[in-house]
């Protein structure tokens, strides 16, 4: 019997993190190269950048000849670089013992950026778990210096043979097609290779494993001249069956190579089907997007073609992770000299529920492309330096990181790494939405009780969850499947309980009780200020005020300021922005100010729910949740505008007689009803700037002094923007961002 509470929301979002953090693979030590860049003598260094995750890390970073030795204090959560100059490159057909090891006490990722101006690449850095005994090289195209290097970083000796499919020379002597080269790696050695002919499909078979990695030291693409590219290569053992392409940067000629390991491997791109034997490859370019599927692993590589038009770009090379092996949290880093990009990969079906550096993805600038169920999102950082965090509650996903800048750029992916910080588990959460709760509880909790998706429900039991990803997903609506409205101290909440049930039994292996907590007739403070986007974007619940230009109430207003004749009217509605029909609204009090922040010069429209402005009239409503009324336009003696605020009261008909049925009220009426605490809590709501003509007189021309706060407006055409112009949603704290479950798992 366990128990855990849960809050929801951005802090349901750390915990979970926090959680998913503490446990992990074993990922401590890696092998890194510094790999051939322009020229020995030019200047190019290659950073690595050492990220922690939620342990304090001790690093050591060492190469043996020449000796370099540097040991790194690195906090929980953070991104150290270590630099190496150009005398750690290794370089054109040697053997050298430049292997770059980095050994850490706790849980690390390595980023590579091998960096010379005008020409740059980065790569993921593969921890030693993940390396391999078998490869398959893969090398962007003839004509230029295509290079690989296989380097030692064990203990012990490694035995190498690589079965070259182009032409080498190596130590005075000339190697070609399906000529084997055996070679004997001492620790910390590495061999490399350059050549100008190509170098796919080239076998590296090892007695240990290795790290290998491949690319080209001066790539000619349709317009560079000379660009330097690499990647790590993934080992056979690591690739992948199913992979979905998207084009990075709207780009449409990007060279997709598919390569096989083993006879007889179906290739499916897009319906065309490909045979290949061990080592032979198919490439295409990537117009839009493509799904591929192989009957057997592939390993696909993306080579991002430079470009001339939006931006003078140079390519870069990624390894595309098999769709299998995603996971839902990375970290990665990004340098702040390029214009930055993450594209995300996943089967979630929107945005919500990306967190990018702790900010939901609608945050950001993205574009987004779909084919057959999966989509991608190209969210623009822009220039920042330093590590950040990606995550997705349940849909697992792959990225790619990459930066353009004028003749440079550097990509690489992440996804394919099996060893990594561990995939979030997390407590089950809860969290409280307009209409319901949405419950997200663990897969493994479900299994472990012996029990399938299909035997948890609420407490009418045809109201089942599904699954997505490792989460079973239970929506709670609060007017169904038995969930019940009870009253307490100062709040409304809704309770229904999740059960495991054995089939055919009433016997429980689960037994969650769910309450979403509301606070009764809150006070918030709301104004029209730059803010208003943080709650627009974080709130739980939806009241909109439209104002219209009659009472047919069918013609809303879409700009502001909106501009009225003084002797005309103002029509005004409120609705709950909800589909549960037990949802009722009432004004209770409006005030007319010349601003958001004079308080003294105010003038009561509604009090108590009562007319106070003689002019004022309500009007019949379709339902309950809504309310309308019009009031003649007035204004304050030397103001241009008029804001109106009003106190929005929302209740259960569960409830009924409550504050919205009550209507007006008076003296000691109010008083009983406030001590009923039947109402579920209320909003305050601004409106406005409502500017007036007078006699038709623009704006400008008025003769009044005040000036508005020109934040005001900006933030009030922003809203309108956001909210396609249809009408002025304002979401609301309503729940108190207070779910909570006590999880009671008995057998
Ligand atoms: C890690 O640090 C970043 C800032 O670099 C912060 O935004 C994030 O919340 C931290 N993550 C955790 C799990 O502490
Ligand atoms: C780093 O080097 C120090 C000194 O050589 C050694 O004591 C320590 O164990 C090393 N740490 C790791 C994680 O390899
Ligand atoms: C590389 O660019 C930086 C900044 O633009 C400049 O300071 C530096 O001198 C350049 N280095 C070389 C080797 O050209
Ligand atoms: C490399 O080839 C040699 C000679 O054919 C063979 O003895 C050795 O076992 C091979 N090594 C590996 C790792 O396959
Ligand atoms: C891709 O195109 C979209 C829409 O035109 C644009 O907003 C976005 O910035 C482009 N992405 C890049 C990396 O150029
Ligand atoms: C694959 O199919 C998609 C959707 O039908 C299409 O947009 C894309 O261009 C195709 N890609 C290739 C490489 O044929
Ligand atoms: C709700 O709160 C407002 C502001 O604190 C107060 O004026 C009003 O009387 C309250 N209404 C009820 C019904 O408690
Ligand atoms: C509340 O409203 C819903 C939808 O109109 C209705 O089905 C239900 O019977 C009402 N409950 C009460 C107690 O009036």
């Amino acid at each position: 019997m366990g128990l855990e509470r849960v809050t929801v929301g951005r802090n349901a979002f750390l915990f979970l993190l926090m959680g998913l953090l503490s446990s992990g693979y074993a990922q401590k030590e890696f092998v890194a190269l510094f790999m051939e860049n322009f020229s020995p003598d030019s200047g190019a260094y290659l950073i690595l950048y050492l990220t922690t995750y939620d342990k304090a890390a001790v690093v050591n970073v060492s190469v043996s000849d020449p000796h370099f030795y540097q040991t790194v204090s690195i906090e929980r959560n953070s991104t150290i670089p270590v630099t190496l100059d150009s005398q750690y490159m290794i370089y054109r057909n040697q053997i050298s013992s430049k292997v770059v090891k980095v050994t850490s006490d706790a849980d690390l990722s390595v980023f590579a950026f091998n960096t010379l101006n005008y020409t740059v690449d980065a790569g993921l850095v593969l921890p030693v778990e993940d390396l391999g005994t078998e490869y398959y090289i893969f090398t962007p195209g003839p004509g230029s210096y295509n290079q690989f290097a296989v380097a030692n970083g064990a203990s012990t000796t490694a035995s190498v043979n690589i079965t070259f499919t182009g032409s080498v020379d190596f130590d005075g002597q000339s190697y070609h097609p399906g000529d084997t080269f055996s070679v004997f790696l001492q620790p910390q050695q590495a061999i490399h290779f350059q050549t100008f002919s190509e170098l796919t499909g080239t076998k590296v078979v090892s007695s240990t494993p290795v790290a290998v990695f491949s690319g080209n030291k001066c790539h000619y693409g349709p317009t560079t001249k000379c660009d330097f590219i690499f990647e790590q290569l993934e080992p056979v053992q690591n690739w992948g069956t199913s992979f979905v392409l998207f084009p990075l940067a709207n780009n449409s000629k990007d060279i997709i190579d598919i390569v096989a390991a083993l006879p007889d491997t179906i290739v499916n791109v897009n319906q065309t089907e490909y045979s290949l034997q061990p080592g032979s490859h198919v490439n295409f370019f990537l117009e839009k997007s493509a799904i591929v599927t192989a009957s057997q692993p592939v390993m696909v590589s993306y080579l991002f073609q430079d470009r001339t038009y939006p931006g003078e770009y140079d390519p870069f090379l990624v390894i595309v992770p098999p769709i299998q092996l995603s996971r839902k949290y990375y970290k990665f880093v990004t340098e702040a000299f390029y214009d930055n990009y993450i594209t995300i990969v996943s089967k979630a079906t929107s945005d919500t529920g990306f967190y990018l550096d702790n900010k939901p993805l609608d945050q950001y600038m993205f574009t987004t492309n779909e084919i057959n169920g999966f989509r991608s999102w190209e969210v623009s950082l822009g220039k920042v330096d330093g590590q950040h965090e990606v995550y997705h509650r349940y849909s697992a996903f792959i990225i790619y990181v990459y930066g353009l800048e004028v003749r440079v750029s550097y990509g690489y992916s992440m996804g394919q790494e099996t060893k990594y910080p561990d995939e979030p588990v997390g407590p089950p959460v809860l969290n409280c939405l307009p209409h319901g709760g949405e419950f997200y509880l663990p897969l493994s909790l479900v299994t472990k009780a012996k029990l399938s998706v299909s035997d948890v429900h609420l407490e009418e039991p045809t109201c089942q969850g599904t699954l997505e990803g490792n989460f079973v997903v239970i929506n709670v609506p609060f007017n169904r499947c038995g969930s019940k409205v009870l009253n307490e101290d100062e709040k409304i909440v809704h309770v229904n309980t999740v059960y495991g049930t054995v089939p055919g039994t009433e016997v429980h292996r689960i037994e969650i009780p769910l309450r979403c907590e509301m606070a009764t007739n809150e006070t918030f403070g709301f104004s029209f200020l730059p803010q208003v986007t943080d709650v627009v974007s974080q709130g739980q619940y939806l009241i909109s005020l439209k104002l219209y230009q009659s009472e047919a109430f069918t013609d809303p207003i879409t700009t502001f300021p909106y501009e009225v004749d003084l002797h005309g009217w103002l029509y005004v509605e409120f609705e709950v922005q909800s589909d549960d029909e037990g949802f009722q609204i009432f004004v209770e009090n409006c005030k007319a100010s010349p601003s958001l922040e004079n308080t003294q010069e105010n003038y009561n429209v509604i009090q108590q729910g009562c007319p106070v402005d003689s002019t004022l009239q309500m009007y019949q409503v379709p339902s309950p949740r809504m309310q309308r009324f019009s009031l003649h336009v007035f204004k304050f003696y030397n103001f241009g505008q008029v804001y109106l605020s009003c106190n929005i009261i929302v209740c259960r008909n569960e409830t009924t007689p409550n504050r919205c049925t009550q209507g007006c009220l008076t003296g000691r009426h109010k008083r009983e009803v406030y001590n009923s605490k039947v109402h579920l809590g209320s909003a305050r709501l601004s409106q406005g700037p409502v500017v007036f003509q007078s006699g038709g007189e623009p704006l400008q021309n008025s003769q009044t002094p005040h000036t508005v706060p020109s934040s005001v407006l900006v933030a009030v055409i922003a809203v309108i923007a956001m909210l396609s112009g249809m009408a002025l949603v304002i979401q609301k704290h309503y729940y108190k961002r207070k779910g909570r479950t006590d999880l009671e798992n008995s057998l």
